[in-house]
């Protein structure tokens, strides 16, 4: 058994869609927040000893390379060190902590991936900006996701709200802050349903693919409430920014990736004064984004969604 070391820490966030998802995937401009929940990472060095361990405390599980190699956090660390041909990568134990659940659609495994390069960059000072932090991370999110947009690791590793276009010549994705004019209290409820991003992006994929025309007329009125909403967030138009919510919600819905729960929870929002809904995220499960008049709208939307037996948390977009 090695002697530990002082350690290093690094945090990834979590992240909401505010507006598209799976239109990112084909270059379309987006928007999304990292919200104020986030995976830490503590790394630390192992004297004599060439072994990696994760001890990670949200799965309340303890991995060692030499024994688990096959386990997910493995082949991130891989995909994400493993260019990296002068950066250590025995001798570490990691230890994870979170303050969101995985698999709650706020994109965990994003916030993973760039909390363990934080933490390989203090470690090892490395002195890597958060541009070079996004891209490693984005490495990882491609073992966990197939081909992601980038979207996701963007927020982990920024933390606020950003316009987000994905370059579809592989080259720099365009990254923008974006100030919102007024406080975005949102309502993010959880279908109960986990859903596979990978299968519900391969299903768009199929629609564009089998109805050609009708993808290219959603894509361009897309365009339009996105540009839209940009102006209404900078400038505070709560209420315009609800109406282009439920505009790209219709606009998903005919992609097919709605789904019953989506609209029961959408049905019951509405009902207690919603602003705007819309599913965020990949949709056929995962979560609904709801937007607010105020922190007492929050609470009365989330004390109906609890009471028919759906999850549902608040979250504040500045
Ligand atoms: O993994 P999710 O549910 O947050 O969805 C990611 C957003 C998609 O646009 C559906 C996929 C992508 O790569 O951007």
């Amino acid at each position: 058994m090695g002697v530990r070391m002082a350690g290093s820490i690094g945090k990834g966030y979590a992240k909401v869609i505010i507006f598209g998802e799976h239109f990112v995937v084909y270059g379309l401009p987006g928007v999304a927040a990292g919200i104020d929940k986030f995976v830490q990472i503590e790394a630390q060095k192992v004297k004599d000893s060439d072994d990696v361990l994760f001890d990670d405390k949200v799965f309340n599980e303890k991995l060692s390379e030499k024994k688990d190699s096959e386990n997910i956090k493995f082949k991130l660390l891989h995909a994400i060190f493993d260019k990296e041909e002068f950066l250590p990568k025995k001798g570490i134990k990691f230890i994870i902590n979170s303050n969101f659940s995985a698999g709650s659609g706020m994109g965990y495994s994003a916030a993973f991936c760039v909390a363990i390069t934080r933490a390989m960059n203090n470690l090892f000072s490395q002195d890597w900006k958060n541009e070079k932090i996004n891209e490693l991370a984005y490495l990882g999110e491609c073992v966990a996701h197939g081909k992601p947009s980038g979207i996701d690791n963007t927020c982990a590793t920024f933390g606020t709200t950003i316009w987000f276009e994905k370059n579809m010549q592989e080259e720099k994705n365009k990254v923008r802050p974006i100030k919102c004019g007024k406080n975005l209290y949102f309502v993010l409820a959880d279908t109960g349903i986990k859903h596979n991003t990978k299968e519900v992006v391969e299903k768009v994929k199929k629609f564009k693919e089998e109805n050609k025309k009708e993808f290219d007329v959603i894509c361009s009125d897309y365009k339009s409430i996105v540009s839209k909403a940009k102006k209404e967030i900078q400038f505070g138009g709560v209420i315009e920014i609800g109406k282009l919510m439920n505009q790209n919600h219709l606009l998903l819905k005919q992609l097919g990736v709605s789904n019953e729960q989506i609209d029961q929870i959408i049905r019951i929002a509405n009902f207690e004064g919603a602003i705007g809904a819309k599913i965020t995220g990949a949709g056929m499960g995962g979560n609904v984004l709801i937007l607010c008049e105020n922190e007492k709208g929050q609470e009365k939307i989330i004390n109906s969604l609890i009471g028919k037996g759906f999850e549902a948390i608040k979250i504040k977009v500045n």
